[in-house]
């Protein structure tokens, strides 16, 4: 599991629960970090990561050479950052060249909204893709059936790139994409607390926990 934020404080309190693989960040979730620049962000971030964990950030650029200049940038500064690119023309263009010249390079093709985009990010050599569930879902799109596509199609390619679903506004968005065949989920912090919290079981725990001081309901 990805945290898909960039705010230290929500970093630092899922971290002893040992369940981060990484984290995700874009340029919308860097700026809600006011009056930080991400050079510093991201430094952060990575004194708080452990040896194994990830940090993914974005390149951006409006022309092919601005996203690859800002993609170099990126990457030089530690060996636990991996790139978001955008999956659009100018996109493949520089997952296709970082590939070609750092294939150790991990690469995560972004903004992905359909079974297409993900297809060229794969034959680009992308070692991820991102489905934006939610925002499929405000679109009227089937995100489910376009992550179920996506998975036969990389089985039948033979392809190694794996699905990371993103963007979430909901608990059962993120179980569907795990079982429509996602390998992982990158997921804001308030939605970790809502899986965490169930009515019943809390109605359960107090219970117990009423008769382990001998008392009674
Ligand atoms: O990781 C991509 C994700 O942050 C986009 O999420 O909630 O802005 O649609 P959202």
């Amino acid at each position: 599991m990805f945290l898909d934020t960039a705010n230290i404080t929500e970093i630092e309190a899922m971290l002893p629960f040992n369940w981060l693989t990484g984290v995700t960040t874009n340029p919308t979730l860097l700026a809600k970090e006011k009056g930080q620049t991400r050079a510093n962000i991201s430094r952060e971030i990575l004194s708080i990561l452990g040896e194994s964990q990830r940090l993914f950030i974005q390149a951006t650029g409006v022309t092919q050479a601005e996203l690859y200049e800002d993609a170099q940038t990126i990457l030089s500064k530690d060996a636990r950052i991996a790139i978001k690119i955008p999956a659009d023309q100018n996109g493949f263009h520089v997952m296709t060249q970082l590939k070609q010249e750092r294939p150790d390079v991990e690469i995560l093709a972004t903004a992905i909204f359909s079974v297409e985009q993900s297809y060229l990010a794969a034959l680009a050599g992308c070692d991820w893709v991102a489905p934006y569930v939610n925002r499929m879902a405000n679109q009227g799109l089937s995100a489910s059936r376009i992550i179920t596509d996506t998975v036969a199609l990389f089985k039948q390619l033979g392809v190694s790139t794996k699905i990371l679903g993103a963007s979430f506004k909901n608990t059962a968005q993120i179980t569907e994409t795990l079982i429509a065949g996602a390998a992982d989920v990158t997921i804001p912090a308030d939605l970790v607390e809502v899986m965490m919290q169930n009515k019943l079981a809390a109605d359960s725990i107090q219970t117990f926990n009423l008769h382990a001081k001998g008392g009674c309901k």
